[in-house]
């Protein structure tokens, strides 16, 4: 669904990336691991066209997409949910969510559909739906982050380290929403993550950068079984 092929992406004299090269399988969960500064987030900015490599490509259905206007990305059905979630404190869910589905053209009717589809996703925003985002837990901001990515019905669904500042239970429940939704809607995910744990239990494919290289790109029950890279790469002592 994604192909990324010898992707490299400086900033001035930092290289990020150094020749990435991986692809998420359509409908399954690709998780792509690695320690701070491993270069996840430059990895989701560059598929989403809103950092320009140095060399390589990004391809959507084979179709290179590398260089193309960020906002044509997401119609072409690329949704991006931001490290830090993104979402606007003062305004309500539903506002939230009307911002996802500014990029979409629409009637008021078909949003509303949307927007009924994606409370029934997600139960806790259509009951918060006139409160204001400000006042959501950390996992629920989590949610409305990914349902305002949803509205615009994107394809693949980039994930920045979502768990980030949710306790264990709530990073939990929040993997098995993500592995609902693609079993359900055969979404293809792409979800960044530093907690290689939580990631692993739901991936199919795992890919584990390091200084910005590909260090492993396997099954995740393959990854999660590897010593050396549990040890070194993914923090997962026992
Ligand atoms: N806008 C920027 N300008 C200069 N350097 C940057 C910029 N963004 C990232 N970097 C550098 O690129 C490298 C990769 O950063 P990136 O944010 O992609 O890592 P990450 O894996 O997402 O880390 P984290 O887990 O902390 O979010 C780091 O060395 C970082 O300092
Ligand atoms: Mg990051």
């Amino acid at each position: 669904m994604i192909g990324v092929s010898g992707l490299s992406v400086s900033y001035g004299a930092v290289q990020a990336l150094r020749d990435v090269s991986f692809s998420a399988a359509p409908g399954k969960i690709t998780t792509v691991l690695g320690a701070n500064g491993a270069g996840k987030t430059t990895l989701l900015r560059t598929i989403s066209g809103l950092v320009r490599p140095r060399a390589g490509e990004v391809t959507l259905e084979g179709d290179r997409i590398t260089g193309t206007h960020a906002e044509d990305i997401v119609r072409r059905g690329v949704g991006h949910v931001p490290e830090g979630r993104g979402v606007i404190a003062e305004f309500t869910v539903e506002e939230n969510l009307r911002l996802g589905s500014l990029i979409v053209r629409r009637s008021r009717a078909e949003r509303q559909a949307a927007f009924e589809r994606l409370y029934g996703q997600f139960p806790v925003l259509g009951e918060r739906r006139r409160q204001s985002a400000g006042t959501l837990s950390g996992g629920e901001r989590q949610m409305l982050a990914m349902a305002r990515a949803l509205v615009a019905e994107p394809r693949v669904l980039l994930l920045d380290e979502p768990s980030l500042g949710l306790a264990p239970l709530v990073t939990a429940e929040l993997m098995s929403t993500i592995s609902q939704l693609c079993a359900t809607t055969g979404l293809t995910v792409i979800l960044v993550e530093q907690n290689a744990k939580s990631a692993l239990r739901i991936a199919d494919q795992a890919v584990v950068l390091y200084i910005g290289r590909v260090v492993a790109d396997d099954r995740a029950e393959v990854v999660a079984a590897d010593e050396r890279l549990r040890q070194y790469y993914l923090g997962l002592v026992e």
